[in-house]
């Protein structure tokens, strides 16, 4: 990779930031200054340093975010803010993006990497990975939605929805449930709830595939980098039939 390209990458600014930055003599690889925007270099196996700091590369990032609600899931937005503004510098010049979208108002697990094939993977309608949430309902859930959810509900513009698992945790006028589908479509908890006449009020991912959120590691608004492991769970996450 180009000199220029790799510091531009890790966050020392644009392309012509970098060439000035060269030119100061600041930048070594393996001990030889490099002033040459054009240098080739390899970050895995040449020591690369900057005022004699080391360069760490990674070419995919790999983030688990406890989403706050008024958050966009979105890379950028004029107006509005997105879960990018909550990144530290170091982990947004990676350019991740999320993993699907959980709605403005809807708080809890969202993934983001800048590895497309991964998300690419994970979204795909094939693939798709079973989400579970938390949510409050404005009305009694009863087990005649268990039974409607499982079958199937119709949304407002006729789409039927494939088998979902609805857990009723509480019942009352306002309800606590955990529901489990294995679909993305556009605001689809909150469509199920008004297909059977009910409302929701909040609204939580709490999993994806095999990835649970734990909100006493991640408190709401923090995010930390999946470990190797839950990576290599996530490349191996199957769909599931409900
Ligand atoms: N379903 C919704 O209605 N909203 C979300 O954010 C996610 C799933």
């Amino acid at each position: 990779m180009r000199i220029d390209k790799l510091l531009a990458n890790v966050g020392y600014g644009s392309r012509k930031d970098v060439k000035k930055m060269l030119k100061t003599g600041v930048v070594k690889a393996d001990g030889e200054v490099i002033k040459d925007p054009k240098i080739h270099v390899n970050p895995d196996e040449q020591h690369v340093t900057v005022n004699g700091e080391k360069i760490e590369y990674k070419e995919f990032v790999y983030l688990i975010m406890n989403k706050p609600a008024g958050y966009l899931s979105a890379t950028e937005d004029e107006l509005q803010e997105t879960v990018i503004d909550l990144l530290e510098m170091e982990d947004a010049v990676c350019q991740p993006f999320p993993v699907g979208r959980l709605d403005k108002d809807t708080e809890g697990l969202l993934l983001l990497t800048n590895d497309g094939q991964l998300s690419h993977q994970l979204l795909s309608p094939k693939k798709h990975v079973p989400k579970t949430y938390y949510a409050t309902i404005l009305g009694s859930v009863k087990e005649e939605d268990i039974e409607a959810f499982k079958k199937g509900v119709e949304l407002d513009d006729g789409y039927v929805t494939k088998p979902a698992d609805l857990e009723i945790l509480t019942s009352g006028n306002q309800s606590t449930i955990h529901i489990t589908i294995t679909e993305g479509k556009y605001h689809q908890v909150k469509r199920m709830f008004e297909s059977v006449g009910k409302k929701v009020t909040y609204l939580k991912r709490i999993s994806m595939g095999p990835i649970k959120l734990d909100e006493d590691e991640l408190k709401i608004g923090e995010y930390r980098e999946l470990t190797e492991d839950e990576i290599e769970l996530l490349r191996h996450a199957q769909p599931i039939e409900l």
